[in-house]
């Protein structure tokens, strides 16, 4: 915790370390109050700089000793200032040996070395391990490092670290040992260590090239029964990354460890993975369609971070994206591969896009916008964002979608082979794509330097005695902070042409013919393509597959929307037209719900959600997708005045109209979409639970009593958690006279599964009837933990993004509130707290009233003496 004004650091300040290290010998006297860190390195001057100190971080260590080449070095042969220790005059080549005291117990803000439920774990990404021992605790060290572990071997049996395990014993005096060596140089980040009372699901798996690795996924005794799917997801990944990129196991021992109290996810330590518990632990009891899905995603994510990551690491963290905007795409692309079918990689893309327009966008017309490589930070835990992550996977999907699937996998293979082993930037990664196939990406690097969700503006133009059509593209980018004025981009836009039966027509340019889909590559501010041969007057579809992160424009009717929507052969672009169909009349009513005038739902729509509801030739899970509403946070993000009450009314009012007027087919298609026998969690099943569960919700939101009635048998017998929650969530949102006691019982049934117990707050936090006071007492329930990161998230933060009638109560109830538990969250766990803080990101775009509340709470915040920079940086570019 620091008082004093927080610095910030800038990308192009950047230089190479002094020193590189060669070796870490770490040995750890594990003890929760009072851990000893041995920490012996050897080091050389790095001949790139210029710099000759040795430069070591340390954060909330304890100094016991420090030896230089075997001498002790006393108070006047080195400094320390803050967080960085200075040691001047040191040879070329050196052999530091370090000792320091950390409190493991102590350590609430859940980086570097901390306790959970007793058990010793470690997060050291980004910045983590200067607070285990002191080092130069940048990405571009890279050492090898072997550690020996020893602690009580009855409180913690199993002891891990990264690597092979070499050598274990015991010590006498009730403890033991263990010793392990891991032969890749890595950067600090990657450092982990366990050691805990856990147990093991294992399995040998072989490799491609014939290695037999061993596989293990450790948790908690009783939550064997739940390791399945991390370890089935652990496995595709394997076999994924070796067959769609040639890329193998390189360790003979791969495991994963779950842990209840975590900042993130999950965390790609080599070979020693640690996870959120949320991320592995899955059985059709306890865990929703989401969160099998969930799993095999971070599962595969964190295991391709083995070779997007961990082999070719970071050089700074300014480049960020580097690692996680590759490894988002790779996860996302073998979630796609994992379904197979065209209309199940749909349904994984629109889920991508919902998440871009939900999160992202938002964030780009903010006050935290940044590029996908920043310029600037002041603490970097800041910048683990949906930009750094989704919009960087955005800009590297962008790669595949110019060059093609052989041609970016050409451009990987030669990344590999330039950079293996290296700590690189983004701009590597782009030099990679160019060269291996011969293209000029110059323009290209605008994606990671500017700020901002661009606009496409597209009109289309028919020449019946020319037969062509001309369409005319211009781009723009909203100014962000820090960035006035913007360069045009290089932006593939993707495009069909419909014609009045619906089909694809065939697409020719320049007389080059195209398909049916044509890449277009728009890198002016305004260009011109002019498709020949076309034999009608077509409807566009525009921007395919969501091939760029930007917002189209284009002046579609309705009966144009109503075309695509019908018979756009790009499935996404089907669902797009059916969002562009519902955001208009949600906009439109929230507006003269703001009047208080009556509500109406025009026939029109009405009857394109029934032709999509009762189209049995499309996939369940895509008519599910096409039938769910915008959220009311995207609604918000298409308006200049956000007024959260009347978007809530406009959308609950479509949500009930649906509802009634497709009553009997809405009934009908919950009868048709049941999953009997065992559960599986397989595309067609988990499309059919989403699909019938989603005619729950509709048939949930009139006032009928047959709707209830089903949602309480569905919730007493349902033999999986998606229907149970499915069937609770919709009492709830019902405000059901069975709600209380449902709650209860599910309660009752749960309250030994954590993650079960997380869902149950996160329903309460997010119903509109629950107002602060609510919150309020369920924060005082025993269950509730304020240092436990899951908890929190499910309870306040759920009820601060999720709940936005309460949240943004016209008494500001909602925003005081928010500024109390901020404060509170700061002072035990920083990164949480900051998340927390960026609940107020869209602060000016409220109504006066609640801007002058939102004001007082952020100052409120910004006025503590005692705040973290995390917080200070999200609350003061709030009110800047
Ligand atoms: N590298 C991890 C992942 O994406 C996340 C680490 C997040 N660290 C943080 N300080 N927020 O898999
Ligand atoms: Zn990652």
């Amino acid at each position: 915790m620091r008082t004093d004004t927080p610095q910030t650091i800038y990308r192009k300040d950047y230089t190479p370390p002094s020193y590189l290290v060669d070796t870490v010998e770490l040995g750890f006297d594990l003890d929760p109050a009072r851990t000893i860190v041995a920490n012996r390195l050897t080091m050389r001057r790095n001949p790139a700089s210029a710099q000759r100190e040795i430069e070591l971080y340390g954060e909330e260590l304890e100094l016991v000793a420090l030896r230089l080449n075997g001498k002790t070095l006393g108070k006047r042969d080195y400094r320390i200032e803050g967080n960085l220790l200075r040691i001047a005059h040191a040879p070329e080549e050196v052999t530091l040996e370090i000792e320091t005291l950390c409190a493991p117990e102590k350590n609430t803000a859940l980086s570097g070395l901390y306790v959970s439920n007793g058990n010793f774990i470690t997060q050291c990404e980004a910045e983590g391990f200067r607070r285990i021992t002191y080092f130069p605790d940048r990405p571009d060290v890279m050492a090898r490092y072997t550690v020996m572990l020893r602690a009580d071997k009855e409180r913690f049996p199993v002891l891990l670290s990264n690597g092979n395990l070499v050598e274990e014993g015991e010590l006498g005096d009730g403890r033991h040992y263990a010793k392990w060596e891991d032969p890749f140089p890595k950067p600090s980040y990657l450092f982990a260590l366990v050691a805990a009372k856990l147990v093991c699901q294992e399995e040998k798996f072989q490799l491609a090239d014939g290695r037999e690795a061993l596989l293990q996924v450790w948790v908690e005794e009783g939550n064997l029964d739940k390791t399945d799917h991390a370890m089935q997801s652990l496995k595709r990944s394997i076999r994924w990354d070796e067959e769609r990129y040639g890329l193998e196991l390189d360790l003979d021992r791969f495991m994963i460890v779950a842990t209840g109290d975590f900042n993130m996810g999950a965390m790609e330590n080599k070979g020693l993975n640690i996870f959120n518990t949320k991320y592995v632990l899955a059985n059709p009891r306890v865990a929703t369609d989401v969160d099998f899905q969930g799993i095999e995603a971070v599962v595969g994510h964190e295991y391709f971070h083995n070779w997007t990551g961990n082999r070719v690491t970071c050089r700074d963290w300014f480049q960020l994206s580097l690692k996680e905007g590759l490894t988002v795409f790779r996860d996302q692309e073998f979630s796609g591969d994992m379904i197979g079918t065209s209309s199940g990689r749909a349904v994984n893309r629109i889920d991508q896009v919902r998440t871009l327009r939900q999160v992202q966008f938002p964030e780009d017309a903010g006050p935290m916008a940044h590029p996908v490589r920043p310029d600037s930070f002041v603490e970097i835990n800041n910048f683990y964002t949906v930009t750094v992550y989704e919009k960087g996977a955005e800009v590297v999907r962008m790669y595949q979608t110019l060059l093609g699937r052989e041609g970016f996998r050409k451009g990987m293979d030669l990344y590999f082979e330039r950079h293996d082993g290296q700590a690189v930037e983004c701009d590597d990664f782009r030099s990679a794509m160019a060269d291996a196939n011969g293209r000029n990406l110059d323009q290209f690097e605008r994606w990671y330097s500017q700020s901002g969700t661009p606009v496409v503006q597209a009109e289309g133009r028919y020449d019946e005695s020319a037969r062509t059509y001309t369409l005319k593209l211009s781009q723009s980018c909203p100014p962000t902070p820090g960035q006035p004025d913007k360069l045009p981009f290089h932006i593939p836009v993707a495009v069909g042409l419909l014609g009045a039966s619906g089909r694809d027509l065939p697409l020719t340019i320049d007389g080059k013919e195209l398909g049916t889909t044509a890449v277009l590559e728009l890198t002016e501010s305004e260009q011109n393509f002019v498709f020949s041969g076309v034999a009608e007057s077509p409807t566009p579809s525009l921007l395919r597959d969501f091939s760029a992160p930007v917002v189209l424009k284009y002046g579609y009717s309705d009966a144009e929307l109503l075309h695509l929507f019908s018979h756009d052969s790009d499935p996404v672009n089907r669902w797009e037209a059916g969002q562009r169909l519902s955001m208009e009349r949600l906009l439109k009513l929230t507006e003269v719900a703001a009047a208080g005038g009556e509500l109406s739902l025009d026939d029109t729509f009405v009857e394109a959600m029934r032709k999509i509801l009762t189209d049995d030739t499309l996939d369940p899970a895509f008519r599910e997708q096409a039938l769910l509403l915008p959220s009311e946070s995207m609604i918000a993000d298409q308006m200049d005045v956000v007024q959260p009450l009347p978007i809530h009314t406009a959308r609950q009012f479509m949500r009930a109209e649906i509802g009634a007027r497709l009553h009997n087919e809405l009934l009908a298609t919950y009868r048709s979409q049941q999953t009997p026998g065992e559960y599986s969690a397989d595309a067609e099943s988990i499309g059919r639970r989403a699909l019938k569960n989603l005619a729950l919700a509709y048939l949930g939101a009139t006032p009928a009593e047959q709707a209830l009635a089903l949602a309480q048998e569905q919730f007493s017998n349902a033999t999986n958690m998606t229907d149970r929650v499915a069937a609770l969530g919709a009492l709830i949102h019902a405000n059901a006279p069975a709600a209380p006691d449902a709650l209860n019982r599910f309660y009752d049934e749960f309250e030994d599964e954590a993650l079960v117990i997380d869902k149950w707050f996160a329903m309460q936090a997010t119903a509109a009837t629950t107002d602060v006071a609510k919150v309020r007492k369920l924060m005082k329930h025993p269950a509730f933990n304020m240092r436990n990161p899951n908890r929190v998230r499910s309870l306040i933060s759920s009820f601060c993004a999720a709940n936005p009638v309460q949240f943004h109560a016209a008494d500001g109830s909602g925003y005081a509130f928010w500024a109390e538990q901020v404060i509170a969250l700061d002072a035990l766990n920083p990164q949480i707290a900051s998340r927390l803080s960026r609940a107020m990101d869209r602060w000016r775009r409220y109504t006066p009233e609640l801007q002058a509340y939102m004001k007082q709470a952020l100052e409120k915040v910004a006025g503590q003496t005692k705040l973290s920079n995390d917080v200070r940086e999200v609350v003061s570019k709030a009110l800047s």
